[in-house]
């Protein structure tokens, strides 16, 4: 039985990415820019592109799979299912409700988050709370799952080269036997700032319609330079707020696993909190920036490359569309 009190952990974890790479020599010969051009400003090399039939369904079902095996748990032991995406299967159902019926569980509530590249931390959160709520729930999965290259607009340089695809998973359960697991979130957001970011069309103010589509209003849209400016400066500010706030200095964070979004806001962010390079996860080089599953795809390959010790102190922070941002504290256990 849980109470407002009882830890919530990380019990399994695991990832899928799709097996086509697409290199930056390959998308110099799609739009004018070049690897050199690529790599220098963002640290990205390549990306992964989800095949017709992969979706953010059948990606986050492969990683989900994957976590509840790591759990040691069976289906029938899953009775939550959130999913963060912003390129979900369709927009209803829900991708929770996809993947719920590709993994066979029968008995969980199952719901969408969105939150852009920030949902994972949301979901961690969320799926924290509904576990210490109560009795009701046992075991939450929580998935962030992505087909961003079905929203990019491939003749768009500023903004084909950045994303890929893919989805990290984790299932969440109530500790058994005292360990911290999640300790604390700081989550924020403000809508102000919704036209940095943002695809205009395909929702309920602009469905498609010939014009729609021939003005390219179903692409995302970008303002770099300014995403860029707050992404820094939300970070930093809920990393340090969640580090002062539970009274820890830098150097007592062994591991930080940071939105893989761009170096260049990683280096700042780094310099800023005064934890070195060193201590951040990066994997971004492989897959560019996977939104909601950009997160759980790097804690997956953290923690399957032994980066991650038992007892460790992890610092997760996140910027995406909305603005919405996080910042996330856990114990490795
Ligand atoms: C997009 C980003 C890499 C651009 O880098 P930048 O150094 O800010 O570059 P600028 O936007 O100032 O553009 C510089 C020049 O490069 C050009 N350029 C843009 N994309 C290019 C590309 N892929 N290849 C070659 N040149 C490119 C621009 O057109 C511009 O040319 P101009 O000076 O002739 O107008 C950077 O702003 C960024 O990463 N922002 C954050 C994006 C992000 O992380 N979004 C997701 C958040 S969750």
């Amino acid at each position: 039985m849980s109470s407002p009190t009882s830890s919530v952990i990380i019990k399994g974890i695991g990832s899928f990415t799709p097996e086509k790479v697409l290199t930056n020599g390959e998308l110099s010969e799609m739009v004018d820019t070049s690897d050199e051009w690529i790599r220098t400003r963002t640290g990205i090399r390549e990306r992964r592109i989800a095949k017709e039939g992969e979706t953010a369904s059948t990606m986050g079902a492969i990683a989900a799979q994957r976590a509840i095996e790591d759990a040691g748990l069976s289906v029938d032991e899953i009775d939550l299912v959130i999913v963060a995406t912003i390129t979900p299967d369709m927009p209803f159902p829900s991708t929770a409700c996809l993947v719920q019926t590709k993994l066979g569980i029968s008995n969980a509530v199952c719901f969408d988050v969105e939150a852009a590249c920030s949902g994972f931390l949301y979901l961690l959160e969320l799926g924290s709370s509904l576990l210490k709520g109560g009795t009701k729930y046992r075991n939450a999965l929580v998935i962030g799952s992505e087909k961003l290259s079905s929203i990019l607009d491939w003749e768009d340089r500023t903004t084909c080269v950045l994303f890929g695809d893919g989805a990290g998973a984790a299932v969440l359960s109530i500790s058994e036997n005292g360990e911290d697991g999640l300790i604390d979130f700081r989550l924020g957001a403000d809508g102000t700032k919704s036209d940095v970011l943002y695809m205009p069309g395909g929702g309920c103010s602009l469905p498609a319609t010939i014009d729609s589509i021939e003005d390219g209003k179903h692409f995302l849209k970008m303002r770099g330079r300014e995403v860029f400016k707050l992404a820094v400066k939300v970070m930093e500010q809920s990393a340090a707020e969640i580090l002062e706030q539970n009274n820890l200095s830098p150097d007592q964070i062994q591991c930080v696993i940071p939105h893989q979004a761009n170096l260049r806001i990683i280096e700042s962010i780094s310099t800023r909190l005064n934890i070195p390079m060193e201590r951040f996860f990066l994997n971004l080089e492989k897959y560019g920036n996977t939104s909601a599953a950009s997160i759980p795809i790097a804690l997956d390959e953290a923690y399957r490359s032994g980066r991650l010790k038992s007892g460790d102190l992890i610092l997760m922070v996140a910027f995406g569309a909305g603005l919405t941002w996080g910042a996330s504290l856990m114990r490795w256990c």
